[in-house]
Order: structure tokens, then sequence, then C-alpha cells
């Protein structure tokens, strides 16, 4: 990886680190607010043009990292306050909590991170969420790839694509998946609902996110002197890792106390791949005991990822940054896909472990 790439994604762990100390307090002080001019432009910072993602330059890179972490903030948000609400009451009951939160919820990431923010889809739930202008084009294409756009003033705009994950068919499935007192709750709060009929791994939706230029620093170029064991061009593992992973993970695999645990050295990350395909496929949620420490919080499976991407993934994950376990190959991912397929929500702590006796006795994958 070039220096400046380094730079980029050091400035990018240092805003992780930063929102998220902005983001586990109980509101945002004078300090915290985001800068003069940065609120959610509605009137729109002039003309945009799409920008093709090898043509970012250094500062959009750094932008566009920026744009994932608020992602990787506003999923987890919306997730726990939903995942939350149907512990409690059902998810019947979490579709009026997320009628009532995922407004507030992007309206308050907005602010905190000096970004605008939302949610949308070509199949809408709530008829609200429309797209800005300078991704309609694109996401009315239906192509599932992340989209750029610059305008005058300097902000970048992303739409990012959003896939369904295992608990979303509970809200969002087939008629037989929807979960109890859901088709009358969206009745209710959403007469005019398209987003249902998806399965696990569909396009979803886009988060979109603009960026004004001002909130991330101009990264430095530095001569490529000081990269050892780094290499220039990025392997397809890595590219995986940057679009799936590192929004919450970090580009360095350190993860966020309490937040969002490390990949470098874990049981899971190192051990028999089994749990780890598992968990990258569907996701995991609720108390999580990672090598002693303690985590409660949502992940998204990527189970749209094909078996041989799914595979470089988590080889690049299992031989980077210290780690050094064997490689995964495509008909690893495809046993435990095959074996898991009728799995309907996010693994968990209790499930995890039977699934680890499960293959004490008898692996999987040999
Ligand atoms: C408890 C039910 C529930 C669950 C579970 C749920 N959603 Fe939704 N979803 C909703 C509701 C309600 C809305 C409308 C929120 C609003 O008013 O903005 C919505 C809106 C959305 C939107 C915005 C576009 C639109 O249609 O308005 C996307 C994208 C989306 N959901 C994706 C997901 C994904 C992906 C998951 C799983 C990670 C998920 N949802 C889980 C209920 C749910
Ligand atoms: C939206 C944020 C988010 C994204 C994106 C995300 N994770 Fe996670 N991940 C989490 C959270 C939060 C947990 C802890 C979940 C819990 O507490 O139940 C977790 C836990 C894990 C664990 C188990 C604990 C450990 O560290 O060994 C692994 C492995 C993992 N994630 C891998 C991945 C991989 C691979 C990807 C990319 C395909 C990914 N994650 C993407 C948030 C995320």
């Amino acid at each position: 990886m070039p220096s400046s790439h380094r730079i980029t994604f050091l400035i990018s762990l240092l805003t992780i680190l930063i929102s998220f100390l902005i983001a586990c307090d109980d509101g945002p002080s004078e300090a915290e607010r985001a800068p003069e001019g940065a609120e959610k432009s509605s009137t729109g910072p002039g003309q945009w043009e799409p920008v093709a993602p090898e043509e970012l330059t250094a500062h959009q890179q750094a932008m566009a990292d920026y744009a994932g972490t608020s992602r990787g903030v506003m999923g987890q948000r919306l997730m726990g306050t939903v995942m939350e609400a149907a512990e409690e009451g059902g998810f019947g009951s979490a579709v009026e909590v997320c009628a009532q939160e995922a407004e507030p919820i992007a309206a308050e990431i907005s602010q905190r991170r000096g970004v605008a923010i939302g949610r949308t889809s070509t199949e809408l739930r709530n008829p609200d969420n429309q797209p800005p202008e300078w991704a309609r084009d694109h996401i009315e294409t239906g192509v599932d790839d992340q989209f750029y756009a610059a305008a005058d003033d300097g902000t970048l705009g992303t739409a990012i694509p959003i896939h369904l994950a295992a608990p979303c068919a509970n809200c969002h499935g087939e008629a037989d998946q929807l979960a109890s007192g859901v088709p009358e709750a969206l009745e209710l709060h959403y007469p005019e609902d398209r987003a249902t009929g998806y399965q696990k791994g569909d396009l979803r939706g886009w988060f979109w996110v603009e960026v004004p230029p001002e909130i991330v620093e101009i990264p430095e170029l530095e001569p490529e002197a000081d990269d050892e064991n780094e290499e220039s061009a990025a392997s397809p593992g890595e590219d995986l890792y940057v679009d799936y992973c590192a929004a919450c993970h970090g580009r360095d695999g350190e993860g966020t106390p309490k937040v969002f645990p490390p990949l470098v050295g874990t049981s899971m990350v190192q051990d028999d791949p089994t749990a780890l395909i598992a968990v990258t496929l569907d996701g995991v949620s609720g108390p999580l005991d990672v090598d002693g420490d303690e985590y409660d919080g949502f992940m998204p499976g990527q189970a749209q990822l094909s078996d041989q991407e799914v595979a470089e993934l988590l080889t690049y994950i299992r031989t980077s940054w210290g780690n050094e376990a064997e490689e995964v190959d495509a008909s690893m991912v495809r046993t435990v896909r095959d074996r898991t397929m009728d799995r309907t929500s996010a693994w968990n702590q209790d499930d995890l472990d039977a699934l680890r006796r499960e293959i004490d006795d008898e692996p999987w994958i040999e």
C-alpha cells in the first residue's frame, strides 16, 4: 500500500476513535458540534459530478472513509435500537420504534459528525427516504456498487449499498418470514410500504452520505520510504475488507474498545474458520465474549458475497496485521453456507458455543 493510503487510513482511524469518543457520551457539547456550514445540505452545495472510484483524490478518499465510518455508526445505532425494541416487545413494536427513531438518529449522527446522512431505496418503506439528486440515477440503475459524486464546493457524496442480513427479514422478508405483528404494524405506519419480499443477501437499499471538505484533513503526500511490509497493489481480499468490514473494525483490524472487537489475534479469527465464515455470512449480535472482553453490539452479515469473495476477504484478515492462520478457500465457504442455509437470525453467543461444540466433535471443514 502506498504511504499516501497509509496516511489516509491513519486519519480514518483517528476519525473513528474521535467519533466514538463523541458517540459514546451523553450529548454533543459546544466543542463537539459540527463545524460551521456542515449541516444537512438541503439546498445543496451546487452542481454534482460523478467520480470514478479510481479517480478519487487522496483527500476524497479520506472523505469517503469518513463517510464509511458514519455509515457504520448509523447502521449500528439503528440496528441496536431496533433489536432492543424487538427483544422487549416483539418485532411489531420494533417497527413502531423504528418509525419514530430512524429520523432523529440520522439527524443526530448528521449533526455530531458534520455530514448529511440517510437511507434510501428504489422500493421505499418510508416515502420520505428519497435519494439525494446526485445519487438518483445510479441508484435507479440498480448497479450494486458504491458510487461517488463531487460537488462544486468540494463536498463528496457517496452511496453505499445495503444488503439484507438475516434479522432484517423479520421486517423486510417474504410474507412468511415477517415476524408476528409486523404486517399489522406496517399496515398502520406505512400503508404504502414496498419494502418486503427480500431475501438474505439482496440489495435492500443504500446509505447516502455527504461529507464537506473541511471535515477531513487533507492527507499530506509523503515520499514512499517507510513502508516495509506493505504491498503497493491492494489484493482483492484487502479491497473487500475495506468495503465491508473496515468501517467498524478499522483498516488495521484493531477495532474500537468496547464497541467493535479487534480482528487481530482473536480466537475466532485465528482458529478453525467455521465460526468466522458463519459470522461473516450471517452477522452476530447481542452479548459476545471475545477472548475475555465483553461486547454487546450488532454486526450485519454479508451473505451476498460469493464463496470466492468471502474466501479472499477472510484469507486477507487471517494473514494480515500479525495474524498467521491458514488460508480460507471457496469450498470451505460453500460448506458453511450450505450447512447454515436455514439460519434466519444473526449468530449469538449461545449458538456460537453450540457450533464450536459441534465442530469439536466432528469438524465441518477438514
Ligand atoms: C423492526 C423491523 C425492522 C428491521 C428488523 C429492519 N428494518 Fe429496515 N426499516 C424498517 C422501518 C420501519 C423502516 C422505515 C424507517 C423510516 O421511517 O425511515 C425501514 C427502513 C429501511 C431502509 C430505508 C429505505 C426505506 O425503505 O424507507 C433501509 C435501506 C432498510 N430499512 C434496510 C434494513 C436492513 C438492511 C435491515 C437489517 C440490517 C433492516 N432494515 C432491519 C423496519 C425494519
Ligand atoms: C457495522 C459495523 C460492523 C461491520 C461493518 C462489521 N462488523 Fe464485525 N463486528 C461488529 C460488532 C459490533 C461485533 C460484536 C458483535 C456482538 O457484540 O455481538 C463484531 C464482531 C465480529 C467478529 C467476532 C469477534 C472477533 O473479533 O473475533 C468477527 C470475526 C467479525 N466481526 C468480523 C467481521 C468481518 C469479516 C466483517 C466484514 C465482512 C465485519 N466484521 C464487519 C461490527 C461490525
